[in-house]
Protein backbone atom coordinates (compact mmCIF):
# COMPACT_ATOMS: atom_id res chain seq x y z
CA UNK A 1 0.00 0.00 0.00
CA UNK A 2 1.28 3.71 -1.01
CA UNK A 3 0.17 6.39 1.24
CA UNK A 4 -1.02 9.27 -1.05
CA UNK A 5 0.24 12.60 -0.12
CA UNK A 6 -3.88 13.25 -0.27
CA UNK A 7 -3.92 11.12 2.75
CA UNK A 8 -2.02 12.53 5.03
CA UNK A 9 -3.67 15.91 5.66
CA UNK A 10 -2.83 19.68 5.15
CA UNK A 11 0.72 19.33 6.90
CA UNK A 12 3.38 21.15 4.94
CA UNK A 13 6.37 18.66 5.12
CA UNK A 14 9.64 20.41 4.67
CA UNK A 15 10.60 21.50 0.99
CA UNK A 16 13.13 19.72 -0.06
CA UNK A 17 14.21 21.26 -3.30
CA UNK A 18 17.53 23.07 -4.07
CA UNK A 19 18.68 26.35 -2.08
CA UNK A 20 21.59 26.99 -0.35
CA UNK A 21 21.01 25.65 3.08
CA UNK A 22 18.62 22.98 2.07
CA UNK A 23 20.03 19.74 -0.26
CA UNK A 24 18.23 19.00 -3.38
CA UNK A 25 16.75 15.64 -3.78
CA UNK A 26 16.53 13.87 -7.53
CA UNK A 27 13.34 14.39 -9.46
CA UNK A 28 13.31 10.15 -9.33
CA UNK A 29 9.95 8.45 -10.29
CA UNK A 30 10.24 6.54 -7.48
CA UNK A 31 7.07 6.86 -5.38
CA UNK A 32 7.65 7.40 -1.22
CA UNK A 33 5.57 4.95 0.77
CA UNK A 34 4.59 7.62 3.09
CA UNK A 35 5.54 11.51 3.16
CA UNK A 36 4.27 13.70 6.45
CA UNK A 37 6.29 16.39 7.77
CA UNK A 38 9.62 15.90 6.21
CA UNK A 39 9.68 12.68 7.01
CA UNK A 40 9.77 10.17 3.50
CA UNK A 41 10.27 6.27 3.76
CA UNK A 42 10.50 4.64 0.27
CA UNK A 43 9.70 0.70 0.26
CA UNK A 44 12.72 -0.24 -1.83
CA UNK A 45 16.48 -1.95 -1.29
CA UNK A 46 18.73 0.85 0.36
CA UNK A 47 21.38 0.29 -2.63
CA UNK A 48 18.79 0.97 -5.20
CA UNK A 49 16.96 3.66 -3.17
CA UNK A 50 19.89 5.80 -2.31
CA UNK A 51 21.00 5.58 -5.84
CA UNK A 52 17.71 6.86 -7.29
CA UNK A 53 16.82 9.28 -5.07
CA UNK A 54 19.93 11.09 -3.40
CA UNK A 55 22.06 13.58 -4.90
CA UNK A 56 25.93 13.10 -4.21
CA UNK A 57 26.86 14.58 -1.07
CA UNK A 58 23.61 15.51 0.15
CA UNK A 59 22.85 14.15 3.40
CA UNK A 60 24.68 15.36 6.12
CA UNK A 61 23.73 12.22 9.24
CA UNK A 62 23.48 8.69 8.43
CA UNK A 63 22.42 6.80 11.50
CA UNK A 64 21.56 3.36 10.81
CA UNK A 65 21.36 -0.51 12.34
CA UNK A 66 21.74 -2.85 9.12
CA UNK A 67 20.70 -6.47 9.60
CA UNK A 68 23.32 -8.63 11.65
CA UNK A 69 23.36 -11.70 9.73
CA UNK A 70 22.40 -13.55 12.77
CA UNK A 71 18.98 -14.68 11.92
CA UNK A 72 17.06 -12.86 13.30
CA UNK A 73 13.48 -13.64 12.25
CA UNK A 74 12.37 -10.78 10.23
CA UNK A 75 9.18 -10.29 8.16
CA UNK A 76 10.45 -10.48 4.72
CA UNK A 77 14.37 -10.21 4.63
CA UNK A 78 16.33 -13.62 5.33
CA UNK A 79 19.30 -12.54 8.36
CA UNK A 80 20.88 -15.71 7.28
CA UNK A 81 23.74 -15.03 4.10
CA UNK A 82 27.25 -16.55 3.56
CA UNK A 83 29.26 -14.47 5.16
CA UNK A 84 31.43 -13.31 2.76
CA UNK A 85 28.63 -12.26 0.59
CA UNK A 86 27.19 -10.67 3.47
CA UNK A 87 30.32 -8.84 4.62
CA UNK A 88 30.59 -7.49 0.56
CA UNK A 89 27.33 -6.21 0.64
CA UNK A 90 27.69 -4.34 3.83
CA UNK A 91 30.80 -2.76 1.66
CA UNK A 92 28.63 -2.09 -0.56
CA UNK A 93 26.43 -0.33 1.68
CA UNK A 94 29.42 1.81 2.82
CA UNK A 95 30.06 2.89 -0.82
CA UNK A 96 26.78 3.99 -1.40
CA UNK A 97 26.46 6.01 1.38
CA UNK A 98 30.14 8.11 0.90
CA UNK A 99 28.46 8.98 -2.57
CA UNK A 100 25.45 10.72 -0.64
CA UNK A 101 27.23 11.95 2.41
CA UNK A 102 28.31 15.48 2.47
CA UNK A 103 32.39 16.13 2.98
CA UNK A 104 31.73 16.39 6.76
CA UNK A 105 28.74 14.43 7.30
CA UNK A 106 28.61 11.82 9.88
CA UNK A 107 28.34 7.97 9.23
CA UNK A 108 27.10 6.21 12.70
CA UNK A 109 26.37 2.70 11.96
CA UNK A 110 25.11 0.52 14.99
CA UNK A 111 26.22 -2.92 14.93
CA UNK A 112 26.50 -5.68 17.42
CA UNK A 113 27.49 -9.47 17.59
CA UNK A 114 26.18 -12.23 19.21
CA UNK A 115 28.07 -14.65 21.78
CA UNK A 116 29.24 -16.89 19.49
CA UNK A 117 30.22 -14.79 16.95
CA UNK A 118 31.47 -11.47 18.36
CA UNK A 119 33.84 -10.77 15.34
CA UNK A 120 30.75 -9.55 13.48
CA UNK A 121 30.53 -5.87 14.23
CA UNK A 122 34.54 -5.55 13.56
CA UNK A 123 34.80 -7.28 10.49
CA UNK A 124 32.33 -5.44 8.87
CA UNK A 125 34.10 -2.00 10.84
CA UNK A 126 36.99 -3.53 8.83
CA UNK A 127 34.85 -3.73 5.59
CA UNK A 128 34.50 -0.03 6.14
CA UNK A 129 37.92 0.84 6.61
CA UNK A 130 38.33 1.13 2.57
CA UNK A 131 35.67 3.37 2.21
CA UNK A 132 35.76 6.06 5.82
CA UNK A 133 38.14 6.79 8.51
CA UNK A 134 36.85 5.59 11.99
CA UNK A 135 36.35 8.92 13.82
CA UNK A 136 35.02 7.70 17.11
CA UNK A 137 34.10 4.15 18.68
CA UNK A 138 30.81 4.58 20.68
CA UNK A 139 29.59 1.83 23.10
CA UNK A 140 26.05 1.59 23.17
CA UNK A 141 25.74 0.28 26.83
CA UNK A 142 22.45 -1.75 27.41
CA UNK A 143 22.77 -2.69 31.20
CA UNK A 144 25.60 -1.30 33.61
CA UNK A 145 26.37 -2.17 37.25
CA UNK A 146 28.38 0.55 39.83
CA UNK A 147 28.49 -0.63 43.14
CA UNK A 148 28.54 2.28 45.51
CA UNK A 149 31.90 1.69 47.17
CA UNK A 150 33.95 1.87 43.28
CA UNK A 151 31.45 5.10 42.54
CA UNK A 152 33.56 7.30 45.31
CA UNK A 153 32.21 10.18 46.97
CA UNK A 154 29.45 10.78 44.73
CA UNK A 155 26.91 12.44 46.64
CA UNK A 156 24.19 11.62 44.40
CA UNK A 157 24.95 7.90 44.43
CA UNK A 158 23.52 6.38 47.63
CA UNK A 159 22.97 2.89 46.94
CA UNK A 160 25.08 0.03 44.27
CA UNK A 161 23.10 0.75 41.29
CA UNK A 162 22.20 -1.70 38.52
CA UNK A 163 20.29 -0.49 35.81
CA UNK A 164 19.14 -1.91 31.85
CA UNK A 165 17.66 -5.06 31.17
CA UNK A 166 18.93 -7.95 29.00
CA UNK A 167 17.57 -11.37 28.56
CA UNK A 168 19.37 -13.73 30.93
CA UNK A 169 21.50 -16.83 29.08
CA UNK A 170 22.26 -19.93 30.06
CA UNK A 171 25.41 -22.00 30.02
CA UNK A 172 28.69 -20.92 31.82
CA UNK A 173 31.10 -19.74 29.35
CA UNK A 174 29.78 -16.37 28.01
CA UNK A 175 28.52 -12.84 30.25
CA UNK A 176 25.39 -11.10 29.08
CA UNK A 177 26.18 -9.27 26.22
CA UNK A 178 24.81 -5.60 27.58
CA UNK A 179 26.37 -3.97 24.43
CA UNK A 180 26.40 -3.06 20.79
CA UNK A 181 28.85 -0.78 18.60
CA UNK A 182 28.31 1.94 17.11
CA UNK A 183 30.83 3.01 14.44
CA UNK A 184 31.27 6.84 13.35
CA UNK A 185 32.72 6.79 10.43
CA UNK A 186 33.40 10.27 8.70
CA UNK A 187 35.21 10.97 5.06
CA UNK A 188 38.35 12.23 6.33
CA UNK A 189 38.28 11.70 10.34
CA UNK A 190 38.44 14.90 11.06
CA UNK A 191 34.29 16.34 11.42
CA UNK A 192 33.94 18.67 14.15
CA UNK A 193 31.51 17.44 17.10
CA UNK A 194 29.25 19.36 19.34
CA UNK A 195 29.94 17.01 22.21
CA UNK A 196 28.31 19.60 24.92
CA UNK A 197 24.65 18.73 23.18
CA UNK A 198 24.97 14.80 24.33
CA UNK A 199 26.95 16.58 27.47
CA UNK A 200 26.42 15.04 31.27
CA UNK A 201 26.07 17.63 34.19
CA UNK A 202 29.39 17.60 36.49
CA UNK A 203 28.87 15.51 39.63
CA UNK A 204 31.40 16.89 41.64
CA UNK A 205 30.19 20.51 40.87
CA UNK A 206 33.78 22.11 42.44
CA UNK A 207 35.16 21.22 38.91
CA UNK A 208 33.25 24.06 37.20
CA UNK A 209 35.52 27.06 36.66
CA UNK A 210 38.42 24.98 38.15
CA UNK A 211 39.52 24.59 34.26
CA UNK A 212 39.27 26.73 31.51
CA UNK A 213 37.14 24.53 29.50
CA UNK A 214 34.73 23.29 32.25
CA UNK A 215 33.38 26.76 32.53
CA UNK A 216 29.45 25.81 32.70
CA UNK A 217 27.79 22.44 34.45
CA UNK A 218 28.16 20.64 31.29
CA UNK A 219 31.01 18.08 30.30
CA UNK A 220 31.52 15.59 27.89
CA UNK A 221 29.54 11.83 28.00
CA UNK A 222 32.39 10.26 26.44
CA UNK A 223 31.60 7.71 24.21
CA UNK A 224 30.33 5.12 26.56
CA UNK A 225 26.36 5.56 26.05
CA UNK A 226 23.64 4.26 28.43
CA UNK A 227 20.72 4.34 26.49
CA UNK A 228 18.15 1.70 27.74
CA UNK A 229 15.20 0.42 25.76
CA UNK A 230 12.33 2.25 26.20
CA UNK A 231 9.53 0.25 28.73
CA UNK A 232 6.67 -1.50 26.94
CA UNK A 233 4.17 -3.37 28.31
CA UNK A 234 3.08 -5.21 24.56
CA UNK A 235 5.95 -5.84 22.53
CA UNK A 236 2.92 -7.09 19.14
CA UNK A 237 1.37 -3.22 19.41
CA UNK A 238 4.23 -1.41 20.85
CA UNK A 239 7.58 -2.57 19.12
CA UNK A 240 6.65 -4.90 16.52
CA UNK A 241 9.76 -5.15 15.21
CA UNK A 242 12.57 -8.31 16.18
CA UNK A 243 15.55 -5.65 16.16
CA UNK A 244 14.72 -1.68 16.89
CA UNK A 245 17.39 0.61 18.71
CA UNK A 246 15.70 3.40 21.20
CA UNK A 247 15.13 6.40 20.20
CA UNK A 248 17.92 8.27 21.95
CA UNK A 249 19.98 6.38 19.88
CA UNK A 250 19.76 7.82 16.87
CA UNK A 251 18.83 11.14 18.58
CA UNK A 252 22.13 11.51 20.45
CA UNK A 253 23.93 10.86 17.17
CA UNK A 254 22.14 13.60 15.38
CA UNK A 255 22.97 15.94 18.03
CA UNK A 256 26.42 15.19 18.40
CA UNK A 257 27.22 16.04 14.73
CA UNK A 258 25.60 19.21 15.64
CA UNK A 259 22.06 19.96 15.00
CA UNK A 260 23.49 23.63 13.08
CA UNK A 261 25.44 21.03 10.50
CA UNK A 262 22.21 18.87 9.87
CA UNK A 263 20.23 19.36 7.01
CA UNK A 264 18.90 15.86 6.01
CA UNK A 265 19.08 12.27 8.08
CA UNK A 266 19.36 8.90 6.58
CA UNK A 267 18.56 5.64 7.64
CA UNK A 268 18.73 3.34 4.81
CA UNK A 269 17.35 0.12 7.16
CA UNK A 270 14.71 2.68 8.42
CA UNK A 271 12.45 -0.61 9.91
CA UNK A 272 9.68 0.76 11.90
CA UNK A 273 11.14 4.25 11.50
CA UNK A 274 13.08 5.06 14.99
CA UNK A 275 15.49 7.49 13.09
CA UNK A 276 13.07 8.81 11.65
CA UNK A 277 10.86 9.70 15.32
CA UNK A 278 14.67 10.90 16.54
CA UNK A 279 15.08 13.19 13.39
CA UNK A 280 10.83 14.39 14.33
CA UNK A 281 12.11 15.19 17.69
CA UNK A 282 15.14 17.68 16.71
CA UNK A 283 13.41 18.88 14.16
CA UNK A 284 15.26 17.70 10.84
CA UNK A 285 14.28 15.95 7.69
CA UNK A 286 14.90 12.25 7.07
CA UNK A 287 14.85 9.51 4.68
CA UNK A 288 14.36 5.66 5.21
CA UNK A 289 14.57 2.99 2.79
CA UNK A 290 13.41 -0.49 4.07
CA UNK A 291 12.31 -3.61 2.00
CA UNK A 292 9.09 -4.42 4.37
CA UNK A 293 5.99 -2.99 3.68
CA UNK A 294 4.51 -4.56 7.25
CA UNK A 295 7.54 -2.07 8.97
CA UNK A 296 7.21 1.17 6.72
CA UNK A 297 2.96 0.69 7.49
CA UNK A 298 4.10 0.50 11.39
CA UNK A 299 6.77 3.04 10.96
CA UNK A 300 4.17 5.81 8.93
CA UNK A 301 1.83 5.34 12.04
CA UNK A 302 4.71 6.02 14.82
CA UNK A 303 5.77 9.11 12.80
CA UNK A 304 1.64 10.18 12.33
CA UNK A 305 1.53 9.74 15.95
CA UNK A 306 4.02 12.16 16.66
CA UNK A 307 2.38 14.85 18.27
CA UNK A 308 4.88 17.81 18.54
CA UNK A 309 5.97 17.08 14.80
CA UNK A 310 2.96 19.26 13.44
CA UNK A 311 4.85 22.34 12.76
CA UNK A 312 7.00 23.14 9.64
CA UNK A 313 10.34 21.88 9.99
CA UNK A 314 13.64 23.83 9.05
CA UNK A 315 16.94 24.20 11.07
CA UNK A 316 16.17 25.09 14.06
CA UNK A 317 17.70 23.72 17.10
CA UNK A 318 16.46 20.74 19.44
CA UNK A 319 13.14 20.92 21.42
CA UNK A 320 14.60 19.87 24.68
C1 LIG B 1 18.13 -3.96 12.40
S1 LIG B 1 16.70 -3.60 11.49
C2 LIG B 1 16.57 -1.83 11.65
C3 LIG B 1 15.62 -1.42 12.75
C4 LIG B 1 15.51 0.08 12.94
N1 LIG B 1 16.76 0.65 13.44
C5 LIG B 1 14.40 0.43 13.91
O1 LIG B 1 14.66 0.91 15.02
O2 LIG B 1 13.23 0.15 13.57
C6 LIG B 1 17.21 -3.81 9.83
C7 LIG B 1 16.12 -3.55 8.79
O3 LIG B 1 16.70 -3.64 7.50
C8 LIG B 1 15.67 -4.04 6.59
N2 LIG B 1 16.34 -4.46 5.34
C9 LIG B 1 16.91 -5.64 5.02
N3 LIG B 1 17.46 -5.60 3.80
C10 LIG B 1 17.27 -4.35 3.33
C11 LIG B 1 17.65 -3.68 2.13
N4 LIG B 1 18.32 -4.30 1.16
N5 LIG B 1 17.31 -2.37 1.99
C12 LIG B 1 16.61 -1.73 2.97
N6 LIG B 1 16.22 -2.33 4.12
C13 LIG B 1 16.54 -3.60 4.31
C14 LIG B 1 14.91 -5.10 7.37
O4 LIG B 1 13.61 -5.28 6.86
C15 LIG B 1 14.95 -4.51 8.79
O5 LIG B 1 13.77 -3.81 9.07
Amino acid sequence: MVVSRADMGAESPVVMGASQDQPSIKQTQLTPYFELNGVRLYKEDCLKGMQAVLQPGSVDVVVTSPPYNIGVKYNAYEDTRPKQDYLDWMERVGVAVRRILSDKGSFFLNVGGTLKDPWIPLEIAERMRKTFALQNTIHWIKSIAIPKRDAGKYENIKGDIAVGHYKPIGGKRFLNDAHEYIFHFTKDGDVELDRLAVGVPYQDKSNIGRWKKAQRDLRDRGNTWFIPYETIWDRETQRPHPSTFPVSLPEMCIKVHGLDRTRLVLDPFVGIGTTALASLKVRKPCIGFDVDEAYLKEASERVKAFKSSTEPLGNSQGTD
